[in-house]
């Protein structure tokens, strides 16, 4: 593994910077390096070191303990305290005369030592050790970078998914409900064709009160007549809604709007969804004062179908759920705040879950019976979005209580 990768130095690309206050020192280790065609660069003193290293960002330095002013040890801990310079490895030029303390020299990071007088051949290993040593760290540090921003990337692209999986969701719910209205429809339709057929047969039958008996039959026609129209009327209602959702959802443009409209026009959109309206007690407090801010409606929304989403999962086994939504200004933010009465959040869990991935439901595609399912990503991109507006979420829980959610958003004040 060494030599696979002290194969890969390049002399000719590599600059070793040498520092000693003795001119033939400096030159001996000079010709030593030049032999192997490394690049050098040359300091006598600490101080003129320490602006080459800056300058230039050597590969490596090999560097004199005992100098006049600046020491070798100085010089060393002044490098490695700086970022841009710390991984630079350095390695000591001692005299085997001088009484010089090598522990010290490896506490403050030097990363090996050369005796006087040097051996060229012990001169050249050590440097192609430390210089393949600092390729490889290079090369790991350079594939974390790599794939901290690829995690960064993906984790984006999810964020993103995640919108619409939480738009799907209620679009689910929604669409269940269609259900009922189109039972009724084809039930209704299904009986006008039953009274058609009886009027027909009151006709050819040629019956002396077959007036009276048609129109007994026309009444009933203009019953489920209407009972069709107000079907296909609560339908109407029902598809323009997903339509005006769906386009407000898809918006990207900022607007100044009031809280409390958003969330107004999110709760008619959640009553479509009959488990929300039917199975669990609202309390609604929402301020009357306008809560201004300058927002994309649809991110509001995002992190709003998120909480109710999260709350909903709390409760599906409470047999009073309760979902407290309130909204209000404090000092130059506004807020909203989502309660539920659910089992609350463990206090060994509560830092994690606005960590990407984190959930305690279980993985899409395991579901077990009507156990809730998550990725995780719900929390995480709702305090994304809001770090985008200098906003925060907030959560507070109780077990066997309850958790609340409170966002914050700027206040826009207009002038
Ligand atoms: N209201 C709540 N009551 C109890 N636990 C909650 C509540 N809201 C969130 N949690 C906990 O926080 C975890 C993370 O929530 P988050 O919304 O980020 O992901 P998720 O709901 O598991 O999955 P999804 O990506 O589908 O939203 C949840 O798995 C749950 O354990
Ligand atoms: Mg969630």
């Amino acid at each position: 593994m060494t030599q696979l990768i002290t194969s890969l130095i390049k002399p000719e690309e590599t600059l070793i910077l040498v520092v000693d206050d003795i001119p033939d020192n400096v030159q001996l280790i000079g010709q030593i390096l030049a032999g192997e065609k490394y690049r050098i660069a040359v300091a006598t003193n600490g101080k003129q070191a320490i602006s080459i290293a800056e300058k230039s960002k050597p590969d490596l330095v090999l560097l004199d303990i005992m100098m006049p002013d600046m020491d070798g040890y100085e010089v060393c801990r002044f490098m490695k305290s700086k970022l841009d310079m710390s991984n630079i490895p350095i390695i000591f030029l001692t005299a085997k005369t001088e009484s010089t303390d090598k522990i010290k020299g490896f506490e403050i990071g030097a990363a090996d030592y050369i005796t006087k007088p040097f051996d060229a051949m012990e001169v050249l290993a050590r440097v192609k050790t430390h210089l393949g040593l600092k390729l490889a760290i290079d090369r790991v540090n350079e594939y974390n970078l790599d794939l901290e921003r690829m995690l960064q990337e993906r984790t984006k692209e999810l964020i993103q998914t995640e919108r619409h999986a939480a738009f799907s969701l209620m679009i689910q719910g929604i669409i269940h409900n269609f259900k009922n209205p189109i039972t009724n429809l084809m039930w209704n339709s299904d009986f006008l064709s039953m009274q058609n057929a009886k009027i027909q047969s009151v006709i050819s039958s040629k019956d002396i009160d077959a007036l009276e008996k048609i129109d007994e039959i026309c009444k009933n026609f203009e019953h489920y007549n209407s009972l069709i129209m107000s079907t296909l009327r609560q339908l109407t209602t029902m598809i323009n809604s997903l339509m005006a959702k769906s386009r407000s959802d898809k918006s990207t443009v900022h607007e100044i709007i009031d809280l409390n409209y958003i969330l107004n026009g999110e709760l008619d959109f959640m009553n479509a969804d009959l488990d929300f309206k039917n199975n669990i007690i609202k309390d609604i407090q929402l301020s009357d004062k306008k809560l201004l801010v300058e927002i994309v409606p649809s991110d509001v929304s995002q992190i709003f179908q998120n909480l109710i989403r999260n709350a909903m999962d709390a409760l599906l086994l409470h047999t009073d759920p309760q979902i407290t939504i309130s909204t209000g200004m404090k000092k130059s933010n506004v807020w909203f705040k989502i309660s539920d009465n659910g089992p609350g959040i463990n206090q060994s869990i509560i830092k994690k879950i606005f960590d990407p991935f984190f959930t305690t439901k279980s993985k899409i595609g395991d579901e077990t019976d009507n156990k809730p399912t998550g990725t995780g990503l719900g929390l995480h991109s709702c305090s994304e979005i809001l770090k985008s507006y200098s906003g925060k979420i907030e959560v507070d829980s109780q077990l066997g209580s309850g958790t609340s959610f409170t966002v914050y958003l700027p206040l826009k004040n207009i002038i």
